[in-house]
């Protein structure tokens, strides 16, 4: 079937780049981007038109690092550094998903408000608990979200949340077995190194090979996390070595943080495909650093962005786009290092996201990933403002109210016409 999208198109097909086509066309077949005109072709004549006039069409986000139970602690508790941060109030919030009835709760309002902020792509980590897993994955599919879910595996150094070896195994083997999501897939997700033992790392990163399953942890984020990695692995000149001992180190291993990260991890990273996935207002948040996002592109890291709720405050991502500029500012005050333009932050924060899961966003062949932004409530500017403006705006000033439409993997999510 064919849909045609009528309204002002932007994108960021590559990094820096930002493309605008004012009332241009988007020609859909059976969900999947068939092109983007300026003019309607011949060929469509007569095809219905779903006419969004004066709106901004512009690929949907994408998050890539998010704690689907940390979503109830959002905007609370971000005083300490991340190790105590984590023991005061992390795994104690995490350890009350062991109740699937409050489970249902938070990630039923999870699900639809990640759609009404326009991301329909993450990779999130939800708690230890595979029946709460399983029903955030639920609640995602219902809701029109894809991507990748973990349950998260600690046998040590996890307070109340933690397993032991033997159930951390045996949990995931029981949750994978009953992964059954047409949009939603499993990433195996060792919470990071200092709380997982060699046994279970070892055991992961046989099922990693066995099964040819994506992996997502978390990497170089803070000082004192990078201390007692070196003290529990001494033989691991790096942090990341301790996840390449383990065969976690792999082509799409997404790895949050890399904000201590120094060259040779950078350029292992860039060897081996591993993804950094930048979560700047967590790292603000709870005082880690600003992460080398440049320095990692030049390098040929894959680089995309993550809420990291909740040390991270915000879950829509044109707010994490905004924080990923501001942080980007900060750094080049503090090192020279070039700050991100708004059309870089926002290629990070959709298109990469989207490339990671093979395309999406406005490329061609692929399933539509989109959000419809009417900025018509926003404050009357002085003159008549560019496309390249308003998108600007849109992406500094966009709330859950403007966004009056979101496709995901081609389908209509949400429409509030
Ligand atoms: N490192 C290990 N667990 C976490 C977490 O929940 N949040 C953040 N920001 N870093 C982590
Ligand atoms: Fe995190």
């Amino acid at each position: 079937m064919l849909t045609i999208l009528h309204g002002n198109l932007l994108h960021a097909p590559a990094f820096g780049t930002l493309e605008t086509i004012p009332h241009g066309y988007l020609v859909l077949e059976d969900g999947v981007v068939r092109g983007l005109f300026p003019v309607l072709p011949e060929a469509y004549a007569g095809c219905p038109v779903t006419d969004y006039g004066e709106s901004l069409i512009m690929p949907s986000f994408a998050d890539l690092h998010l704690h689907a139970p940390q979503y109830v602690m959002m905007g609370m508790g971000m005083d300490l550094p991340l190790l105590e941060w984590l023991d005061a109030y992390t795994f104690r919030t995490e350890a009350r998903f062991e109740d699937t009835a409050y489970a249902r709760r938070v990630y039923r309002q999870l699900a639809s408000d990640l759609i009404a902020s326009g991301t329909t792509r993450v990779s999130m980590f939800s708690s230890r608990h595979t029946d709460a897993t399983l029903v955030l994955m639920e609640e995602l599919e219902r809701a029109g979200v894809t991507g990748y879910v973990g349950k998260v595996n600690m046998d040590r150094n996890a307070g109340l949340s933690q397993e032991t070896t033997e159930e951390s195994v045996s949990e995931t083997l029981r949750w994978l077995e009953a992964c059954r999501f047409a949009h939603i897939r499993p990433i195996l997700t060792p919470r990071f190194i200092p709380s997982c033992t060699d046994g279970l790392l070892e055991a992961l990163g046989e099922l990693a090979r066995e099964r040819d399953l994506p992996v997502q942890s978390h990497l170089s984020e803070n000082q004192g996390e990078i201390a007692l990695v070196a003290r529990l692995h001494p033989d691991c000149a790096h942090y990341w070595e301790g996840y390449r001992k383990f065969g976690l180190w792999k082509e799409g291993t997404l790895m949050a943080h890399c904000v201590h990260s120094g060259e040779a991890e950078q350029e292992a990273m860039a060897e081996s495909g591993v993804w950094a996935v930048h979560c700047a207002a967590s790292n603000v948040n709870l005082c880690s650093g600003t992460a080398p996002v440049r320095r990692l592109l030049e390098r040929g890291v894959r680089v995309a962005l993550g809420s990291d709720i909740a040390g991270g405050d915000q879950l829509a991502m044109n707010r994490v786009i905004a924080a990923s500029i501001r942080a980007s500012k900060v750094r080049q005050m503090e090192t020279g290092e070039a700050f991100l333009t708004v059309p870089e932050a926002y290629y990070l924060g959709s298109t990469a996201g989207h490339a990671y899961f093979g395309g999406g966003g406005f490329a061609t062949g692929q399933p539509l990933h989109a959000i419809v932004v009417d900025d018509g409530e926003m404050p009357r500017p002085v003159r008549e403002l560019r496309l390249e403006e308003r998108f600007e705006r849109a992406v500094y000033l966009m709330e859950k109210r403007h966004i009056r439409a979101v496709y995901s993997e081609g389908r209509k999510v949400l429409d509030r016409r």
